[in-house]
């Protein structure tokens, strides 16, 4: 964390990215391989991977196949040095609307995966001259939207293990932070606005709630992404960029007034 000379390129640096077969993941495993990263996606279904990036089959819910997928990453490529934190799910519904084992279950995979996975890693980012990681938070980790409780609850949690993360190594040179998407054109959202009653209806819906209009592209996070994992943000940890329309921070007056 320490260089001075400020470069974008992730030459012969490793990265893992979980979740890297579809949507953001696919696009941050697609963005950092294009700026010199050798990649490693896990993911629970690697059969949308691009096969030209080396791909485990891990589930982030499940310590022991995460484990075994590290040292696998590890025994094929001699380092570690980033690691994307992106795998997740989503939940609908107020707080009433899911039981107790779904609430376990998402929790599980989308904060205590990525503290599996980033263990697991760390004795690999502690030897990298270049070590960071960045964890797939979103709009609502800092905004109340309806429907959302569980999903919420989960990605706030998010948030504050990125901070805490990055306190706790920031001595060890790993940096530690988050990007927060608003609503992005992935097949999640495609799977969401299939089960609505009017898709057209509920895109249009989903696209004016971002004051820019229209749904974040998954390069647009794979960009920030890239920024944040880089040795250009050598003095930049425990934050996070949020890559939403102006969501989170932007009050328009309605068009025309
Ligand atoms: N799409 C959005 O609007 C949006 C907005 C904000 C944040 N996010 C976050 O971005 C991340 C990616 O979302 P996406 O829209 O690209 O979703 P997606 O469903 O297109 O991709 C998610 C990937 O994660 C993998 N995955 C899911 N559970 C896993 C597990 N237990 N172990 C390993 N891999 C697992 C899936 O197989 C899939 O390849 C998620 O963390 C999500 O919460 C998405």
């Amino acid at each position: 964390m320490g260089g001075t000379e400020v470069s974008s390129a992730l030459d012969g640096l490793v990265a893992i990215v979980t979740g890297g077969a579809s949507g953001i993941g696919a696009a941050i495993a697609a963005r950092l391989h294009a700026d010199g990263a050798h990649i490693a996606v896990l993911d629970r279904d690697t059969s949308g991977a691009d096969a030209a990036l080396a791909a485990f089959t891990a589930d982030v819910s499940d310590r022991a196949s995460v484990d075994a997928a590290v040292a696998a990453v590890a025994e094929r490529f001699g380092r570690i040095d980033i690691v994307v934190n992106n795998a997740g799910v989503g939940a609908q519904g107020d707080i009433s609307a899911n039981d107790d084992d779904e609430w376990a279950r998402v929790l599980s995979i989308n904060v205590t995966g990525i503290a599996r996975v980033t263990s697991a890693a760390l004795p690999w980012l502690k030897r990298s001259p270049s070590a960071s990681v960045c964890n797939t938070a979103s709009i609502a980790s800092t905004t109340g939207l309806p429907q959302r409780a569980l999903y919420s609850a989960s990605k706030g949690a998010v948030s504050a293990l990125t901070r805490a993360m990055a306190a706790d190594h920031l001595r060890d040179g790993i940096r530690v932070n988050a990007v927060n998407p608003g609503t992005a054109d992935t097949p999640w959202v495609g799977r969401l606005l299939d089960s609505a009653a009017d898709p057209a209806a509920e895109r249009a819906a989903l696209e004016a709630r971002q004051p820019h209009g229209r749904l974040v592209s998954p390069e647009e996070v794979a960009a920030a992404v890239a920024y944040l994992v880089s040795p250009a943000a050598g003095s930049t940890t425990g934050t996070f960029i949020e890559v939403d329309g102006g969501m989170a921070q932007l009050r328009l007056r309605p068009a025309g007034s």
